[in-house]
């Protein structure tokens, strides 16, 4: 019984001797990652922990994050131990001399070490960060201290530390001498505790390679082991370091240490910021109309910074017994409208086709208060269909083949000023219908009006032919053709208009929006819109008659089959793989439409 009682002590006596902090693993003992939060004294269980996925479609550009100041990051000699802790493998810099700021950072911060992150023997990938879901194969971090503060003090404040964080990604194309160097210590370290005094000369920039340091995320974070206190500046670099998948295997293969990686942690409402050069991968396909993006548009209300749930949305369904006739809409004054040089360039914004426009085409009167400048027109339509429906606007419910925006932002406020602006900007909504050439219905009884027509179809014929230049996201081409807005408007009455205060149709969807919705649609021709081709077969069976021998009467009855087949090229506005159309706010608006007309 004494026996039992003296192990007892022993044992317990041998348990309390190891620091708390230090009883933690990745793998193999009794606390790994799901267990930290039970260790005593550490911070594991919180909101603000690292490391985190950086979704970078919705990361949020923030332009503070201008460039860091680096300072002795090219110092040779400036790793001068490398360590094997039994956790990772930590080079300590010459302490006081290297040191960052800028970069966002409201302080000063003084490089204590960089370690490393990675994963196992066959080249599983380790990194602690994930960029849109993917892990690198490594990660380096570069641990900074508050300028002034030490130890202790620095764990207890919010910002008291910032590490920069670089993804190792692996390469087969030569073997880097900075990490050649570095891995060649590695041999010297292999049991946990042991340390090798580094006598290459080694750069903290000859490990960084080539990285362009001004493309970076930034988050508020954890130390990403126990006791993970809540007290990290996070600056992750968007380009990973390049380094030769050799030297990346002798990582878990030399140091005998594998998966140095804690598993991704919740943003508990976090924002993740970006820099402005950095490239937020996979944005342009963050929404969409259809389904095949992460954002579809009943998702548009969950899209960070934007306010497609609000109460003012457009499109709306106008209902024209609603509407309320108004005196104070006077008609517009259309400056440079004939403006033949007003076209600058055409191009594909993986939503819509846009034409930008120079400067000087501008809007005022009509109610609007203000003067607008006009920036771009795009379009809205619908599917391949016969008779596609792709108007943005309904007016008793019906929708038009086409939509098209002429986009204009008040003359005295900049773009950005405008979007938070009630009335910053001002968007004319023209329907568009397809017609059978000049040869419409009115051609004999309306000769000015087929003429009209006739002729924006020629103009719109010219629109339509730069579409085959601009088949892929991100295309652009000049117009060169001469056309004004007021060719392609043609001579839809622009007395006759509906009005109401509503948004973007696409996100951030602001609320700043004074919209005009013209009553005459556009006429085009049809086979700008879509083309149907026919082949018919027809059987005729004749009876004929004849009187005398030279002169016979022929009567025929002829039965054809025809199968039309609707066609359109890809550079129609039919053809589209989005159908950029808004069509989840159909409901009819309810607030104040006025109406215009002369
Ligand atoms: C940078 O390194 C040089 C030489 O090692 C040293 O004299 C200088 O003080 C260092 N700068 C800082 C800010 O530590
Ligand atoms: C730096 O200070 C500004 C202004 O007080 C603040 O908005 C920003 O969040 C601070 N940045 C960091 C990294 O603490
Ligand atoms: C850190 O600084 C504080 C305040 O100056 C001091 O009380 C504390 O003992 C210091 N801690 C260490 C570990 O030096
Ligand atoms: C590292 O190990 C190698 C071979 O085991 C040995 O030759 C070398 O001297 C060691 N280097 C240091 C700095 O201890
Ligand atoms: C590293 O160098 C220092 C002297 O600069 C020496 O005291 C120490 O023993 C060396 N350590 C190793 C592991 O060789
Ligand atoms: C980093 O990227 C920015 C933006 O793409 C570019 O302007 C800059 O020249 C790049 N810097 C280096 C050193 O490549
Ligand atoms: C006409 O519209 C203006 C706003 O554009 C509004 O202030 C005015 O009250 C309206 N008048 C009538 C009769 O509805
Ligand atoms: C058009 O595209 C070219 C390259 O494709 C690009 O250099 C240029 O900046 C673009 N122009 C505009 C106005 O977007
Ligand atoms: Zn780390
Ligand atoms: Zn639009």
């Amino acid at each position: 019984m004494s026996l039992f009682i003296l192990a007892l002590c022993m044992c317990t006596a041998t348990m309390t001797y190891a620091s708390p902090a230090d009883d933690w693993c990745y793998t193999g003992c009794d606390h790994t990652p799901t267990k930290w939060p039970e260790l005593a004294g550490t911070y594991c269980g919180g909101h603000r922990q690292s490391p985190i996925n950086i979704a970078s479609s919705s990361a949020v550009t923030d332009p503070e994050l201008h460039a860091f100041t680096f300072t002795n990051f090219t110092a040779q000699h400036a790793v001068g131990v490398l360590v094997n802790n039994g956790h990772t493998v930590k080079g300590k810099v010459v302490p006081g001399h290297l040191e960052v700021s800028g970069g966002g950072l409201n302080h000063t911060y003084e490089v204590l070490q960089f370690h490393l992150h990675w994963g196992d023997t066959e080249l599983h990938p380790g990194s602690e960060h994930m960029l849109n879901d993917r892990r690198y194969p490594m990660e380096m971090h570069i641990v900074c201290q508050k300028k002034g503060l030490n130890q202790s003090q620095a764990l207890m404040d919010p910002t008291g530390f910032a590490v920069l964080a670089f993804f190792i990604s692996a390469t087969e194309e030569g073997l880097q001498k900075p990490w050649q160097d570095l891995t060649s210590y590695l041999g010297n370290i292999t049991s946990a505790g042991s340390e090798v005094n580094v006598s290459h000369s080694l750069s903290i920039s000859d490990l960084l390679g080539e990285v362009n340091r001004t493309k970076f995320y930034r988050y508020m974070g954890s130390l990403t082991t126990p006791g993970c206190q809540e007290a990290v500046i996070w600056t992750v670099f968007q380009e990973p370091i390049l380094v030769h998948t050799d030297l990346i295997k002798l990582f878990p293969s030399k140091a005998h240490l594998s998966n140095l990686y804690r598993p991704i942690q919740e943003l508990h409402g976090r924002h993740v910021y970006a820099s402005p050069a950095a490239t937020l991968v996979g944005q342009e396909h963050a929404w969409c109309y259809d389904s095949h993006c992460h954002f579809s548009p009943d998702l548009w209300s969950t899209l960070p910074e934007a306010f497609c749930g609000g109460k003012q949305q457009s499109p709306v369904d106008i209902d024209s017994k609603e509407v309320k006739e108004n005196s104070s809409l006077e008609d517009f004054t259309f400056t440079h409208f004939d403006d033949k040089k007003a076209l600058k360039y055409v191009t594909n914004t993986g939503h819509t086709v846009k034409f930008v426009l120079n400067d000087g085409v501008e809007l005022s009167r009509g109610g609007l208060g203000h003067v607008y400048s006009a920036l771009q027109f795009h379009f809205h339509w619908g599917d391949e269909s016969d008779h596609p429906k792709g108007s943005e606007h309904m007016v008793n419910s019906v929708r038009y083949p086409m939509e098209m925006h002429i986009v204009h932002k008040r003359k005295d406020l900049s773009i950005e000023e405008a979007k938070t602006t009630k009335d910053g900007l001002a968007v004319l909504g023209f329907f568009i219908e397809a017609t059978d050439g000049g040869k419409g219905k009115n051609a004999g009884t309306e000769s000015d009006h087929a003429s009209g027509t006739s002729s924006t179809t020629d103009y719109w014929t010219k629109l339509t032919s730069y579409l085959p230049a601009v088949q892929t996201v991100g295309s652009n081409t000049s117009v060169t053709e001469d056309m004004s807005l007021d060719d392609l408007l043609g001579d839809v009455d622009r007395s006759s208009f509906y009005r109401y205060m509503g948004s973007l149709t696409t996100p951030t969807c602001n609320e700043a929006v004074v919209w005009t919705v013209f009553k005459q649609p556009i006429k085009i021709d049809k086979k700008l819109v879509g083309l149907c081709v026919c082949v018919c077969v027809c059987v005729c069976v004749c009876v004929c008659v004849c009187v005398c021998v030279c002169v016979c009467v022929c009567v025929c009855v002829c039965v054809c089959v025809c199968v039309c087949v609707f066609y359109s090229t890809p550079y129609r506005f039919t053809a589209t793989s989005h159908t950029p159309l808004r069509l989840s706010v159909k409901k009819t608006f309810k607030g104040d439409i006025l109406y215009h007309q002369v």
